[in-house]
Protein backbone atom coordinates (compact mmCIF):
# COMPACT_ATOMS: atom_id res chain seq x y z
CA UNK A 1 0.00 0.00 0.00
CA UNK A 2 1.13 3.09 -1.11
CA UNK A 3 1.54 5.57 2.22
CA UNK A 4 0.89 8.70 1.30
CA UNK A 5 3.25 11.28 2.01
CA UNK A 6 3.07 13.32 5.40
CA UNK A 7 1.99 16.32 4.99
CA UNK A 8 4.24 18.71 7.07
CA UNK A 9 2.73 21.87 8.39
CA UNK A 10 5.77 24.78 7.81
CA UNK A 11 7.89 26.09 10.12
CA UNK A 12 5.92 28.65 12.79
CA UNK A 13 7.93 31.40 14.43
CA UNK A 14 7.58 30.12 17.84
CA UNK A 15 4.66 32.64 18.26
CA UNK A 16 1.33 31.58 19.80
CA UNK A 17 -1.21 33.55 20.96
CA UNK A 18 -3.60 31.49 23.01
CA UNK A 19 -3.15 28.18 20.96
CA UNK A 20 -3.07 30.21 17.50
CA UNK A 21 0.45 29.32 15.99
CA UNK A 22 1.94 31.85 13.58
CA UNK A 23 3.58 30.45 10.08
CA UNK A 24 6.58 31.45 9.04
CA UNK A 25 6.06 31.60 5.44
CA UNK A 26 8.38 32.95 3.03
CA UNK A 27 7.40 36.27 1.14
CA UNK A 28 6.37 35.50 -2.10
CA UNK A 29 9.08 35.81 -4.76
CA UNK A 30 6.80 38.11 -6.91
CA UNK A 31 6.70 40.55 -4.00
CA UNK A 32 10.62 40.40 -3.02
CA UNK A 33 11.03 41.20 -6.72
CA UNK A 34 9.31 44.11 -7.11
CA UNK A 35 10.41 45.44 -3.34
CA UNK A 36 13.79 45.21 -4.79
CA UNK A 37 12.91 46.89 -7.91
CA UNK A 38 11.54 50.19 -6.42
CA UNK A 39 14.40 50.63 -4.00
CA UNK A 40 16.66 50.64 -7.17
CA UNK A 41 14.56 52.76 -9.06
CA UNK A 42 14.52 54.81 -5.79
CA UNK A 43 18.32 55.32 -6.05
CA UNK A 44 18.31 55.78 -9.81
CA UNK A 45 15.89 58.52 -9.62
CA UNK A 46 17.69 60.02 -6.69
CA UNK A 47 20.29 60.35 -8.65
CA UNK A 48 19.16 61.71 -11.77
CA UNK A 49 16.91 64.06 -10.36
CA UNK A 50 16.84 66.62 -7.48
CA UNK A 51 16.03 64.82 -4.65
CA UNK A 52 18.11 65.70 -1.21
CA UNK A 53 16.78 68.54 0.47
CA UNK A 54 19.75 71.06 1.67
CA UNK A 55 19.90 74.27 3.27
CA UNK A 56 19.18 76.35 -0.27
CA UNK A 57 17.54 73.90 -2.34
CA UNK A 58 18.18 70.25 -3.24
CA UNK A 59 20.98 68.18 -4.41
CA UNK A 60 20.23 69.06 -8.78
CA UNK A 61 20.55 65.62 -10.03
CA UNK A 62 22.50 64.41 -13.04
CA UNK A 63 19.67 65.49 -15.69
CA UNK A 64 19.78 68.99 -14.20
CA UNK A 65 16.03 68.90 -14.51
CA UNK A 66 13.65 71.21 -11.90
CA UNK A 67 10.42 71.81 -12.17
CA UNK A 68 11.04 75.53 -11.11
CA UNK A 69 13.21 75.63 -14.28
CA UNK A 70 10.97 74.27 -16.55
CA UNK A 71 8.21 77.12 -15.22
CA UNK A 72 10.77 80.02 -15.30
CA UNK A 73 11.56 78.35 -18.86
CA UNK A 74 8.16 78.64 -19.76
CA UNK A 75 7.59 82.41 -18.51
CA UNK A 76 11.03 83.02 -20.66
CA UNK A 77 9.23 81.55 -23.60
CA UNK A 78 5.92 83.13 -23.36
CA UNK A 79 8.04 87.05 -22.45
CA UNK A 80 9.86 86.50 -25.45
CA UNK A 81 6.96 85.61 -27.80
CA UNK A 82 4.97 89.17 -26.34
CA UNK A 83 8.33 91.59 -26.57
CA UNK A 84 7.34 92.84 -29.84
CA UNK A 85 3.85 92.98 -28.40
CA UNK A 86 4.81 94.89 -25.49
CA UNK A 87 6.98 97.08 -27.19
CA UNK A 88 4.33 98.04 -30.03
CA UNK A 89 1.88 99.16 -26.82
CA UNK A 90 4.70 101.07 -25.45
CA UNK A 91 5.57 102.63 -28.40
CA UNK A 92 1.69 103.63 -29.76
CA UNK A 93 0.41 106.81 -29.33
CA UNK A 94 -2.14 106.05 -26.60
CA UNK A 95 -5.15 106.88 -28.43
CA UNK A 96 -4.36 104.19 -31.24
CA UNK A 97 -3.54 101.20 -29.07
CA UNK A 98 -6.99 99.79 -29.04
CA UNK A 99 -7.38 99.97 -32.68
CA UNK A 100 -4.46 98.62 -33.50
CA UNK A 101 -4.38 95.78 -35.54
CA UNK A 102 -1.15 93.96 -33.31
CA UNK A 103 -2.02 94.65 -30.34
CA UNK A 104 -5.55 96.45 -30.00
CA UNK A 105 -9.30 95.11 -30.32
CA UNK A 106 -11.66 93.95 -27.70
CA UNK A 107 -12.44 90.53 -25.94
CA UNK A 108 -9.28 89.16 -27.84
CA UNK A 109 -6.83 91.55 -28.01
CA UNK A 110 -3.59 91.42 -26.51
CA UNK A 111 -3.87 95.15 -24.36
CA UNK A 112 -7.32 94.53 -23.72
CA UNK A 113 -6.58 90.65 -22.20
CA UNK A 114 -3.69 92.30 -20.78
CA UNK A 115 -5.44 95.24 -18.80
CA UNK A 116 -8.09 92.80 -17.99
CA UNK A 117 -5.73 90.68 -16.09
CA UNK A 118 -4.09 93.59 -14.43
CA UNK A 119 -7.82 94.96 -13.26
CA UNK A 120 -8.54 91.31 -11.68
CA UNK A 121 -5.28 91.44 -9.71
CA UNK A 122 -4.51 94.79 -8.84
CA UNK A 123 -7.79 96.84 -9.24
CA UNK A 124 -10.81 94.81 -8.20
CA UNK A 125 -10.03 94.28 -4.69
CA UNK A 126 -11.01 98.41 -4.51
CA UNK A 127 -13.40 98.83 -7.54
CA UNK A 128 -15.36 95.53 -7.50
CA UNK A 129 -14.26 92.59 -10.22
CA UNK A 130 -16.89 94.30 -12.32
CA UNK A 131 -15.34 97.11 -12.31
CA UNK A 132 -19.00 98.45 -10.54
CA UNK A 133 -17.14 100.23 -7.89
CA UNK A 134 -18.84 100.64 -4.14
CA UNK A 135 -19.24 103.33 -1.89
CA UNK A 136 -16.07 105.29 -1.88
CA UNK A 137 -14.78 103.81 -4.70
CA UNK A 138 -16.34 104.99 -8.45
CA UNK A 139 -17.71 102.82 -10.99
CA UNK A 140 -15.25 102.49 -13.90
CA UNK A 141 -17.80 101.18 -16.51
CA UNK A 142 -19.83 104.29 -16.75
CA UNK A 143 -19.41 107.49 -18.57
CA UNK A 144 -19.58 109.68 -14.75
CA UNK A 145 -15.68 110.65 -14.18
CA UNK A 146 -14.11 112.16 -11.77
CA UNK A 147 -11.03 113.06 -13.14
CA UNK A 148 -11.52 112.22 -17.00
CA UNK A 149 -12.71 109.22 -19.21
CA UNK A 150 -9.95 109.87 -21.92
CA UNK A 151 -7.38 107.36 -22.08
CA UNK A 152 -5.17 110.19 -21.67
CA UNK A 153 -6.95 111.14 -18.27
CA UNK A 154 -7.04 107.49 -17.36
CA UNK A 155 -3.46 106.86 -17.82
CA UNK A 156 -2.54 109.47 -15.82
CA UNK A 157 -5.10 108.38 -12.84
CA UNK A 158 -3.74 104.84 -13.07
CA UNK A 159 0.40 106.31 -13.21
CA UNK A 160 -0.23 108.50 -10.74
CA UNK A 161 -2.72 107.94 -8.53
CA UNK A 162 -5.27 110.44 -6.53
CA UNK A 163 -4.37 111.97 -3.67
CA UNK A 164 -1.17 109.44 -3.20
CA UNK A 165 1.05 112.14 -1.90
CA UNK A 166 4.22 109.66 -2.20
CA UNK A 167 3.60 110.45 -5.97
CA UNK A 168 4.48 114.01 -6.34
CA UNK A 169 2.38 113.45 -9.69
CA UNK A 170 -0.75 112.49 -8.16
CA UNK A 171 -3.43 113.90 -8.80
CA UNK A 172 -4.62 116.25 -5.72
CA UNK A 173 -7.57 118.44 -4.80
CA UNK A 174 -8.67 118.33 -1.06
CA UNK A 175 -12.58 119.75 0.25
CA UNK A 176 -11.94 121.28 2.95
CA UNK A 177 -13.76 119.63 6.44
CA UNK A 178 -17.00 122.04 6.54
CA UNK A 179 -17.44 121.39 10.00
CA UNK A 180 -14.54 123.36 11.02
CA UNK A 181 -16.36 126.81 9.29
CA UNK A 182 -19.95 126.54 9.13
CA UNK A 183 -22.78 126.24 11.70
CA UNK A 184 -24.74 123.02 11.97
CA UNK A 185 -27.47 125.10 10.58
CA UNK A 186 -25.34 126.18 7.27
CA UNK A 187 -24.43 122.23 6.79
CA UNK A 188 -27.91 121.25 7.54
CA UNK A 189 -28.77 124.19 4.69
CA UNK A 190 -26.11 122.90 2.13
CA UNK A 191 -27.80 119.25 3.09
CA UNK A 192 -31.00 120.43 1.49
CA UNK A 193 -29.54 122.58 -1.24
CA UNK A 194 -27.11 119.24 -2.24
CA UNK A 195 -30.16 117.11 -2.13
CA UNK A 196 -32.51 119.55 -4.02
CA UNK A 197 -29.90 119.54 -6.71
CA UNK A 198 -30.30 116.20 -7.78
CA UNK A 199 -34.04 116.22 -6.91
CA UNK A 200 -33.51 113.90 -4.39
CA UNK A 201 -34.83 113.83 -0.41
CA UNK A 202 -37.27 116.10 -1.56
CA UNK A 203 -35.02 118.26 -0.42
CA UNK A 204 -35.92 122.22 -0.98
CA UNK A 205 -33.76 124.70 -2.60
CA UNK A 206 -33.22 127.84 -0.20
CA UNK A 207 -31.90 131.45 -0.97
CA UNK A 208 -29.92 131.18 2.05
CA UNK A 209 -28.60 127.29 0.76
CA UNK A 210 -27.87 129.03 -2.49
CA UNK A 211 -25.40 131.58 -1.18
CA UNK A 212 -23.44 129.43 0.81
CA UNK A 213 -22.76 126.57 -1.97
CA UNK A 214 -21.87 129.73 -4.18
CA UNK A 215 -19.18 130.79 -1.38
CA UNK A 216 -18.23 127.55 -0.37
CA UNK A 217 -18.59 124.84 -2.87
CA UNK A 218 -18.79 126.41 -6.70
CA UNK A 219 -15.21 126.95 -6.67
CA UNK A 220 -14.90 123.11 -7.06
CA UNK A 221 -18.52 121.90 -7.84
CA UNK A 222 -19.25 124.55 -10.20
CA UNK A 223 -22.14 127.36 -9.55
CA UNK A 224 -24.86 124.90 -11.26
CA UNK A 225 -22.92 121.58 -9.17
CA UNK A 226 -21.89 119.70 -12.18
CA UNK A 227 -18.58 119.41 -10.97
CA UNK A 228 -14.80 120.00 -11.85
CA UNK A 229 -12.67 117.56 -13.18
CA UNK A 230 -9.80 120.02 -13.17
CA UNK A 231 -10.24 119.26 -9.47
CA UNK A 232 -11.73 116.04 -9.35
CA UNK A 233 -15.14 116.95 -7.72
CA UNK A 234 -18.22 114.95 -7.94
CA UNK A 235 -21.40 116.21 -10.27
CA UNK A 236 -23.84 116.99 -7.75
CA UNK A 237 -26.64 117.29 -10.02
CA UNK A 238 -26.56 113.50 -11.70
CA UNK A 239 -27.93 110.17 -9.55
CA UNK A 240 -24.81 109.01 -9.50
CA UNK A 241 -22.94 109.27 -5.80
CA UNK A 242 -19.54 107.99 -4.79
CA UNK A 243 -20.56 108.41 -0.65
CA UNK A 244 -24.23 108.78 -0.90
CA UNK A 245 -26.74 111.15 -1.20
CA UNK A 246 -29.29 110.42 1.64
CA UNK A 247 -28.95 113.19 4.57
CA UNK A 248 -27.15 111.92 7.52
CA UNK A 249 -23.77 110.89 4.44
CA UNK A 250 -24.58 114.38 3.09
CA UNK A 251 -24.30 115.54 6.24
CA UNK A 252 -21.02 113.67 7.15
CA UNK A 253 -19.68 114.47 3.58
CA UNK A 254 -19.46 117.94 4.19
CA UNK A 255 -18.74 117.96 7.94
CA UNK A 256 -15.67 115.91 7.84
CA UNK A 257 -15.01 115.49 3.56
CA UNK A 258 -13.60 112.13 2.07
CA UNK A 259 -10.11 112.61 0.81
CA UNK A 260 -10.61 109.46 -1.11
CA UNK A 261 -7.25 107.67 -1.90
CA UNK A 262 -6.18 105.48 -4.96
CA UNK A 263 -2.88 104.42 -5.09
CA UNK A 264 -0.36 104.87 -7.80
CA UNK A 265 0.81 102.41 -9.86
CA UNK A 266 4.03 103.50 -11.98
CA UNK A 267 6.87 102.07 -10.63
CA UNK A 268 4.73 99.01 -9.58
CA UNK A 269 3.33 97.94 -13.01
CA UNK A 270 5.39 98.24 -16.22
CA UNK A 271 4.44 101.12 -18.47
CA UNK A 272 2.53 98.63 -20.70
CA UNK A 273 0.56 97.31 -17.86
CA UNK A 274 -0.64 100.55 -17.34
CA UNK A 275 -1.51 101.16 -20.85
CA UNK A 276 -3.21 98.64 -20.89
CA UNK A 277 -5.23 98.80 -17.84
CA UNK A 278 -5.87 101.80 -19.28
CA UNK A 279 -7.08 100.20 -22.54
CA UNK A 280 -9.42 98.30 -20.65
CA UNK A 281 -11.06 100.60 -18.56
CA UNK A 282 -11.68 102.96 -21.46
CA UNK A 283 -13.48 99.97 -23.05
CA UNK A 284 -15.52 99.40 -20.26
CA UNK A 285 -18.10 101.66 -21.48
CA UNK A 286 -17.66 104.97 -20.18
CA UNK A 287 -14.18 105.88 -22.39
CA UNK A 288 -14.65 109.51 -24.05
C1 LIG B 1 -6.94 100.88 -2.60
C2 LIG B 1 -8.09 101.02 -3.43
C3 LIG B 1 -7.88 101.20 -4.92
C4 LIG B 1 -7.18 100.40 -5.78
C5 LIG B 1 -6.40 99.14 -5.47
C6 LIG B 1 -7.38 100.96 -7.09
N1 LIG B 1 -8.15 102.09 -7.01
FE1 LIG B 1 -8.73 103.22 -8.57
N2 LIG B 1 -9.64 104.51 -7.27
C7 LIG B 1 -9.74 104.34 -5.91
C8 LIG B 1 -10.45 105.46 -5.33
C9 LIG B 1 -10.78 105.65 -3.86
C10 LIG B 1 -10.76 106.33 -6.40
C11 LIG B 1 -11.52 107.64 -6.30
C12 LIG B 1 -10.68 108.70 -5.67
C13 LIG B 1 -11.41 110.03 -5.60
O1 LIG B 1 -12.24 110.18 -4.71
O2 LIG B 1 -11.13 110.89 -6.45
C14 LIG B 1 -10.24 105.69 -7.60
C15 LIG B 1 -10.36 106.23 -8.88
C16 LIG B 1 -9.94 105.60 -10.04
C17 LIG B 1 -10.09 106.15 -11.36
C18 LIG B 1 -10.69 107.50 -11.70
C19 LIG B 1 -12.17 107.38 -11.93
C20 LIG B 1 -12.81 108.69 -12.33
O3 LIG B 1 -14.03 108.74 -12.20
O4 LIG B 1 -12.10 109.61 -12.75
C21 LIG B 1 -9.59 105.22 -12.24
C22 LIG B 1 -9.54 105.34 -13.76
C23 LIG B 1 -9.10 104.11 -11.47
N3 LIG B 1 -9.34 104.39 -10.13
C24 LIG B 1 -8.51 103.00 -11.99
C25 LIG B 1 -7.87 102.02 -11.22
C26 LIG B 1 -7.07 100.97 -11.77
C27 LIG B 1 -6.85 100.70 -13.25
C28 LIG B 1 -6.57 100.27 -10.72
C29 LIG B 1 -5.63 99.08 -10.74
C30 LIG B 1 -4.38 99.24 -11.45
C31 LIG B 1 -7.09 100.89 -9.51
N4 LIG B 1 -7.87 101.95 -9.87
C32 LIG B 1 -6.83 100.43 -8.23
C33 LIG B 1 -9.25 103.29 -5.19
C34 LIG B 1 -8.47 102.26 -5.70
C1 LIG C 1 -11.48 122.20 -2.92
C2 LIG C 1 -12.52 121.65 -3.72
C3 LIG C 1 -13.86 121.35 -3.09
C4 LIG C 1 -14.68 122.20 -2.39
C5 LIG C 1 -14.44 123.66 -2.06
C6 LIG C 1 -15.86 121.44 -2.07
N1 LIG C 1 -15.74 120.17 -2.53
FE1 LIG C 1 -17.12 118.69 -2.33
N2 LIG C 1 -15.83 117.39 -3.16
C7 LIG C 1 -14.59 117.71 -3.67
C8 LIG C 1 -13.93 116.49 -4.10
C9 LIG C 1 -12.57 116.41 -4.71
C10 LIG C 1 -14.81 115.44 -3.82
C11 LIG C 1 -14.55 113.95 -4.10
C12 LIG C 1 -14.56 113.14 -2.85
C13 LIG C 1 -13.23 113.01 -2.14
O1 LIG C 1 -12.67 114.01 -1.64
O2 LIG C 1 -12.78 111.88 -2.00
C14 LIG C 1 -15.99 116.04 -3.25
C15 LIG C 1 -17.13 115.35 -2.85
C16 LIG C 1 -18.29 115.90 -2.43
C17 LIG C 1 -19.50 115.19 -2.16
C18 LIG C 1 -19.70 113.69 -2.31
C19 LIG C 1 -20.40 113.38 -3.60
C20 LIG C 1 -20.71 111.94 -3.80
O3 LIG C 1 -20.84 111.54 -4.98
O4 LIG C 1 -20.85 111.18 -2.82
C21 LIG C 1 -20.42 116.09 -1.74
C22 LIG C 1 -21.86 115.82 -1.36
C23 LIG C 1 -19.77 117.36 -1.74
N3 LIG C 1 -18.48 117.22 -2.18
C24 LIG C 1 -20.39 118.54 -1.37
C25 LIG C 1 -19.71 119.73 -1.20
C26 LIG C 1 -20.28 120.90 -0.60
C27 LIG C 1 -21.71 121.02 -0.15
C28 LIG C 1 -19.32 121.84 -0.59
C29 LIG C 1 -19.38 123.23 -0.05
C30 LIG C 1 -19.81 123.35 1.32
C31 LIG C 1 -18.13 121.26 -1.19
N4 LIG C 1 -18.41 119.98 -1.53
C32 LIG C 1 -16.94 121.95 -1.38
C33 LIG C 1 -14.03 118.95 -3.76
C34 LIG C 1 -14.52 120.07 -3.16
Amino acid sequence: MAKTPEKKDPETTGHSWNGIEEFNNPLPRWWLITLYLTIIWAIGYMIAYPAIPLINGATPGLLGYSSRGEVAADIEAVNTQNAPLIERINELELAAIAGDELVGGEADGFAYNGGKAVFATFCSQCHGAGANGAVGYPSLIDDDWLWGGSMEDIYTTINHGIRHEADLDTRLSDMPAFGEFLTDEEIAGLVQYVGALSEINGAEKTEEGEILFLDNCAACHADDGTGDRFVGAPNLTDAIWLYGSDPATLEETITFARFGEMPAWAGRLSEAQVRQAAVYIHSLGGGE
